[in-house]
């Protein structure tokens, strides 16, 4: 019994009629997915393509609604964040959120940095008591497990490898998930992808095997 939030969020396709413009996190994300529906049960899937339909950019106003109690809102302070309500209560729902992304400019798309923009919201996912000394900020909500999924052209971002000073999207992500209330995190990584060789072609096999393994595992654990 196990609500999953899906989110997405390569500007490319899954599917396109060159299948080498294909996305690879989102094909990695689906093969993850398909087969933790086969074996878990399902109570809700809800999918978002933020990289196709991207979450609106948060604005001044949008901080100034956010800062105003929630009695005191104007209609259109409500309706500004309409969208942070609707995309907050998926999170609330999910028990395991998978998120896949492709690395751009060593970081997450601005889609997907959006999406948390609206979701991480003072007195809604996360409170801040200076009570708490230096470490203000508290998550509201726990016991979420989060599933990373990326794909980048390079290699070498994970510790102690060749590119690690350059990774900046799975440390963001594992950063950041913490105000969805993510407690538990696996990754699933495809590199190479620029060099179009046969270690773009092992890490692609490895990250498959990868994701229907640890479905397996999860559905175990999240979907009996
Ligand atoms: C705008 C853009 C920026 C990119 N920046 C990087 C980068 O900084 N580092 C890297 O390793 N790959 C980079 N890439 C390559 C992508 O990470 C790679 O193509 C990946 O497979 C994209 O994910 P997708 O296949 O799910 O679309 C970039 C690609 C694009 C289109």
């Amino acid at each position: 019994m196990s609500v999953i939030l899906h989110v997405d969020s390569s500007v490319r396709a899954v599917s396109n009629t060159n299948p080498s413009h294909d996305s690879i996190s989102k094909k990695l994300a689906g093969t993850f997915v398909s087969r933790f529906r086969e074996e878990a049960s399902i109570d809700e899937y809800i999918y978002r393509d933020v990289g196709v339909n991207p979450p609106q950019f948060i604005t001044q106003n949008w901080i100034g609604a956010v800062f105003t109690p929630e009695l005191k809102r104007t209609p259109e302070q409500q309706q500004i964040l309409a969208q942070s309500d609707e995309l907050i209560a998926e999170v609330e729902k999910a028990d395991l959120i998978v998120i896949s992304s492709p690395m751009y400019n060593y970081g997450m798309p601005a889609q997907l940095k959006a999406w948390f923009d609206q979701i991480v919201r003072i007195n809604k996912t996360f409170d801040f008591d200076l009570a708490r000394g230096d470490t203000p900020l508290a998550p509201l909500l726990t016991g979420k497990t989060l599933v990373i999924v990326t794909s980048s052209g390079e290699f070498g971002f994970g510790k102690g490898e060749i590119n690690e000073a350059s990774g900046h999207l799975v440390p963001h992500l594992r950063t950041v998930s913490k105000y969805l209330g993510v407690t538990e995190i696996h990754e699933i990584a495809s590199e190479y992808q620029e060099f179009a060789d046969h270690r773009h072609e092992k890490s692609l096999r490895m990250a498959a095997s990868k994701a229907t393994e640890l479905a397996s595992v999860l559905a175990a654990k999240l979907g009996a």
